[in-house]
């Protein structure tokens, strides 16, 4: 179909709405109208699995009451207020419960991810202007994905993503996890970026241990660590925090997603006190982080954050999700054994099942897609990331869903031609 401009008209889909990573001339698109608990509910009435928690958002399982009445009642008594030079009591009480989890004292909130990779990156460069006004590069792992922003995909390492924009995006040092000190040597770099352990957005790709062991104890001089665990934070690894596991010492911790129960946009900025105190001065030396949003610290956000944290004690949800790990473990060793699956990778509840693309029939729509399009009919919504299936639970889903996901999925291999 071409209107008379020459453009090419899309199929309808869903009237004006521009849906994010989504070819809209393509639009099989799938449209949800209710969900509970681990599932999702479409406008034909079918139920499918939230396979990927809504990209990796949903911790509790979607409509969880204890969160539904924590929003409702935060609604009615202070719906929202500015923290520009002002305060709310959800956001301080919230600031206090991530800071002490995190293991640093200060909260900076915004509202996506790629809004606190933003924040991180200009704390690193103002931390070092007075000090080392040369440091202003950044280190980034190899496959890094920290967010669509400018700033935040300059630090990220996704062609697909980036490359339209390698004009108006800065250069960033790749890191393979091998030759620290070439790095350290270079004496400009502001901060090292890194996903702990997991870089989901590369298809769930396993980032060795070995990788971060520069990235402790360091000295004063050294770039500063910025710990992306916007998609690894709350429990999806295993701890609450991936990096808990790992030989890093963070400056900054970079929250996000699963904070609120994944019900709200909510994220954060943790800081420590040597960046922090960076930024303290009298106020005629305008050293004060101009930096913000609109919605930074919303109060209802907040409440949601607040619920969630309290049914991770209340609910125990880090040791039913271990508990979910172990069921998962046959399942999966059963799917790396199918001829078609070239790899299986695991850290916690994330999981990817990349597929042996070849063993499927050329056609447009790839094997994967095609694959999760089964998956679909067969109850159970993920979403590829190139040949790999990703299977990423709400924490809170039972063992049940789990098993069914992998044998559905076990199932789609053998039919899709
Ligand atoms: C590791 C990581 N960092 C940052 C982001 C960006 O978060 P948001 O989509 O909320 O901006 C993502 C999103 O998937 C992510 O996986």
């Amino acid at each position: 179909m071409r209107q008379a401009s020459g453009m090419v008209n899309p199929p309808a889909t869903r009237g004006a709405l521009w849906l994010p990573f989504t070819q809209m001339q393509d639009a099989l698109v799938r449209r949800f109208v209710r969900a509970s608990g681990s599932t999702l509910v479409d406008d034909s009435g079918r139920s499918v699995f939230d396979a990927t928690s809504s990209i990796w958002t949903i911790v509790h399982g979607h409509g969880h009451p204890a969160i539904v009445t924590a929003v409702a009642r935060q609604a009615a008594e202070l719906d929202h207020a500015t923290l520009l030079g002002a305060s709310n009591p959800r956001a301080e009480e919230l600031a206090e419960r991530l800071c002490a989890l995190a293991g640093l004292p200060y909260a900076f909130f915004a509202s996506d991810g790629a809004s606190a990779i933003e924040a991180a990156l200009k704390m690193a460069v103002n931390f070092w202007r007075t000090r080392a006004p040369e440091r202003t590069r950044f280190v980034r792992l190899v496959s890094a994905y920290h967010g669509d922003t400018l700033g935040a995909m300059s630090v990220s390492d996704i062609g697909a993503f980036k490359d339209a924009y390698r004009d108006v995006t800065f250069e960033s040092i790749a890191y393979d996890g091998t030759r620290f000190d070439a790095i350290l040597a270079r004496g400009d770099v502001a901060a090292v970026v890194v996903e702990p352990g997991v870089q989901a957005a590369a298809g769930i790709r396993l980032v060795p241990d070995s990788a971060y062991a520069a990235l402790g104890a360091r000295g004063e001089d050294a770039p500063l660590v910025i710990v992306d665990e916007i998609a690894t934070g709350f429990g999806r690894t295993g701890p609450m925090f991936a990096s808990e596991a790992l030989a890093l010492a963070p400056d900054v911790v970079c929250v996000g997603k699963g904070l609120t129960g994944g019900v709200l946009p909510l994220s954060a900025t943790l800081a420590s006190a040597r960046v922090y105190d960076a930024f303290l001065a009298p106020s005629a030396e305008r050293r004060q982080f101009f930096h913000g949003h609109s919605y930074a610290g919303n109060p209802i956000a907040c409440a949601a954050a607040l619920a969630s944290l309290d049914l991770f004690e209340r609910e125990d949800t880090l040791a039913h999700a271990r508990e979910l790990g172990r069921a998962l473990v046959a399942p999966l060793a059963e799917l790396a054994a199918h001829p078609r699956v070239r790899d299986v990778r695991v850290r916690g509840l994330m999981c990817g099942v990349e597929l042996a693309a070849e063993t499927f029939v050329a056609r447009p729509r790839s094997a994967a897609w095609r694959v999760a399009d089964r998956l679909y009919e067969r109850g159970h919504f993920t979403r590829p990331i190139v040949d790999t299936i990703q299977l990423v639970p709400p924490l809170s889903s039972d063992e049940r869903e789990v098993v069914a996901f992998c044998a559905a999925l076990a199932d789609a291999l053998d039919e899709v031609p």
